[in-house]
């Protein structure tokens, strides 16, 4: 008995990939539901929580619970029903204390068994070190009337602002009450908002204060990096039964209307992978600070206002953020590690939605060659690292273990994760792979899986959907690239180069303008202006990996032609400015102020990282010092560590 007991333990813990960026114990008691109270207190910047868990024992014998936390303050832990005040203390290794948090102990008094099921609360405290929350003050806002606040999760922050299992591994359901102390002030979440007073108060307030209460549920199991809010003078406009808008008032017709066809992408996914089970999709157009173009918290996305360009070429992400309504949000990466099950996937189901959209594949695989131009440079540089750890970035399976996992975040689980399912669709046709994915989906339906799941389930489908013949070609030809395109850090094992005519025009023209006499255009140089923004951006990437062969008369020249440091787009903007410095044109120019203006007005890490990365060290200390306060956390530490490995002496200085 025992040995079938130990055999059974080893066997199932075996390939079972365990999340190493979260203190919890979540393996031996998970979160079923959790409902938090937060009275904001947007003016000094500190919100008072209260947390209430539903926990289910997987462990013969639970005593403690552990639980992620981040720079907060815990008053006290206790048992809901009976009021027993519990022991609690925080465990802290300084060394990780501000990489990835401590653990919280809470001392259960007594002992539960496999299956039981207990409820707890916590009450604590919450300020400006919260690093998922950004709170900005009235000036900081558009509307200039009230401040602002808003979170960004993803990966490993929301145990900054509660505590909790904070593990993409473990799902729950969540409801929230919010109360408010201004009445301007309009709060949503990612939930439904529900009725006041469907749950009743946690704690005691003082009522004269409180200008309003929100309350929010969502009955399906998510994730703790899915749980958002934003808070400010914002508002809704819809532009369908099931989508809308949310914003500060000053800009809110301008998104409207450059999302009014937020319906209809819905749709072109629908039409791929199957229904849309959350209700509603919501997008909030967030302060420019927001670190990120778009962040899939569900029913609620939340974006960056440079998605929003006027032509409607930004549109890609809220696609791409809608792809993540069943790639990440319904099936989820079981821990940090294989980040591409979520953003891999992703891209892939977004490229299947920006085919309906542009109406032809090339265009598509413009967008597919940009990215694999960005991926393939940095799996040159990460690969050449001494550092372990950072040569893991190159693959599909970064090594995340002690480190903040926001550390191994680069493009490379999006593009490599996208050439993997792109080329396992070209093994076994389109249309079986859609199947394929349906399947998948529908067996994983609010749950997380890693690699090895993935593997297991698409050799099973095929055994099933193939003759045996077939499938036995088709394994093979599977398992020859499957662990290299995961764990290797080279190339991917199959080199796919998505050239079309869409994308020779764009790199032919640069070819030209790259072996152009200095001030001359090349003939047929107007085309630029047909091209549609991705065709300008593989254009502007393809300069960048030759920016050692242009000189700065080019670059004015090409600047003067097609109107670039003025342009609108932040896309072209941001790829330009950081070509800008990189071939010096910006110290001959006054764009270098432009340049100056753009970080400072837009936070959003993709477009500022890159331009940071190019200056010189005291440039980059002096923009940063003006912004410092403009930037969202997230920002500022990687902008603080881009700095920190700079030395002094290799770029010319700017200023
Ligand atoms: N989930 C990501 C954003 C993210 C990733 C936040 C990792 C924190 C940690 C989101 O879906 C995303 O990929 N956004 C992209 C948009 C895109 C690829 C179209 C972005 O922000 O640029
Ligand atoms: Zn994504």
């Amino acid at each position: 008995m025992k040995f079938y007991i130990i055999a059974f333990l080893i066997f199932t813990s075996f390939g079972v990939d365990i999340d190493k960026n979260t203190f919890s114990n979540y393996r031996e008691v998970k979160m079923q539901h959790l409902h938090i109270e937060w009275l904001l207190n947007l003016r000094s910047k500190i919100i008072d929580g209260s947390a209430e868990y539903t926990f289910k024992v997987t462990t013969a014998e639970l005593k403690e619970v552990h639980l992620d936390i981040y720079q907060m303050e815990i008053k006290y832990a206790y048992y809901p029903n009976v009021g027993k005040v519990l022991d609690w203390h925080v465990e802290s290794d300084p060394k990780q204390s501000l990489v990835q948090g401590d653990k919280l102990i809470i001392k259960l008094g007594q002992s539960y068994k496999y299956g039981d099921i207990f409820q707890l609360r916590i009450k604590y405290q919450i300020g400006e070190a919260a690093r998922a929350l950004s709170f900005m003050s009235i000036e900081q806002t558009d509307d200039k009337k009230a401040p602002y606040l808003f979170s960004q999760c993803e990966a490993n922050n929301c145990r900054s602002m509660i505590p909790l299992q904070d593990t993409p591994s473990i799902k729950f359901t969540y409801s929230a009450t919010v109360l408010t102390q201004d009445s301007q002030i309009n709060v949503f979440m990612s939930g439904l908002p529900v009725k006041n007073n469907k749950f009743a108060l946690m704690e005691q307030y003082n009522m004269n204060g409180i200008a309003k209460i929100f309350q929010f549920e969502l009955n399906i199991k998510i994730p703790a990096y899915l749980i958002a809010i934003v808070a400010g003078t914002v508002q809704e406009k819809a532009t369908s039964q099931r989508t809308s808008v949310i914003s500060e008032a000053k800009n809110i017709d301008i998104y409207q209307k450059e999302l009014e066809d937020l319906d209809k992408y819905v749709k072109y996914l629908e039409d791929y992978i199957g229904e849309y089970k959350w209700g509603f999709y919501k997008i909030v157009i967030l302060p420019a600070s927001f670190p990120f173009g778009g962040m899939e918290n569900p029913l609620l996305t939340f974006a960056n206002p440079s998605i929003i360009v006027g032509d409607k070429s930004g549109v890609s992400v809220a696609i791409h953020e809608i792809a993540h309504s069943w790639f990440g949000n319904t099936v989820t990466c079981n821990n940090w590690s294989n980040m591409w099950i979520n953003e891999g996937f992703c891209v892939f189901l977004e490229r299947k939605g920006l085919l309906q959209l542009f109406g032809e594949i090339d265009y598509v695989y413009v967008n597919s060659q940009v990215g694999t131009k960005e991926m393939n440079a940095l799996i040159k540089e990460f690969n050449s690292s001494t550092d372990p750890v950072v040569k893991s970035y190159a693959s599909l399976h970064p090594i995340t273990e002690d480190h903040n996992a926001d550390d191994s975040f680069s493009t490379i689980p999006y593009e490599r994760g996208y050439q993997l399912l792109f080329y396992l669709e070209s093994v076994i046709s389109e249309i079986k792979f859609q199947q394929l994915l349906k399947d998948w989906l529908r067996q994983n339906e609010y749950q997380s899986a890693d690699e090895n799941d993935f593997y297991n389930f698409m050799i099973v489908w095929i055994k099933s959907n193939f003759t045996i013949e077939q499938f036995l070609a088709i394994k093979q030809q599977i398992d020859t690239v499957y662990t290299k395109w995961i764990y290797d850090t080279g190339s991917p094992p199959v080199k796919l180069g998505f050239i079309n005519d869409a994308s020779i025009q764009a790199t032919d023209l640069a070819e030209d303008w790259l072996s152009s006499r200095p001030g001359e255009q090349p003939q047929g140089f107007e085309i630029f202006n047909q091209f549609k923004s991705n065709q300008k951006q593989l254009f502007l990437s393809y300069m960048q990996e030759k920016y050692t062969n242009l000189n700065t008369i080019t670059m004015k020249q090409l600047d003067l032609s097609y109107n670039l440091s003025d342009n609108k787009d932040a896309e072209l903007l941001f790829r330009w400015y950081t070509l800008s410095i990189q071939t010096k044109y910006a110290t001959t120019n006054t764009n270098l102020n432009k340049i100056r203006t753009f970080v400072g007005k837009i936070g959003r890490m993709k477009m500022i990282n890159p331009i940071y990365k190019a200056l010189d060290k005291n440039t980059a200390q002096t923009w940063y010092n003006e912004n410092k306060n403009f930037y969202h956390p997230l920002a500022r530490q990687s902008i603080e560590n881009i700095i920190k490995s700079k030395s002094q002496y290799v770029n010319v200085e700017l200023l």
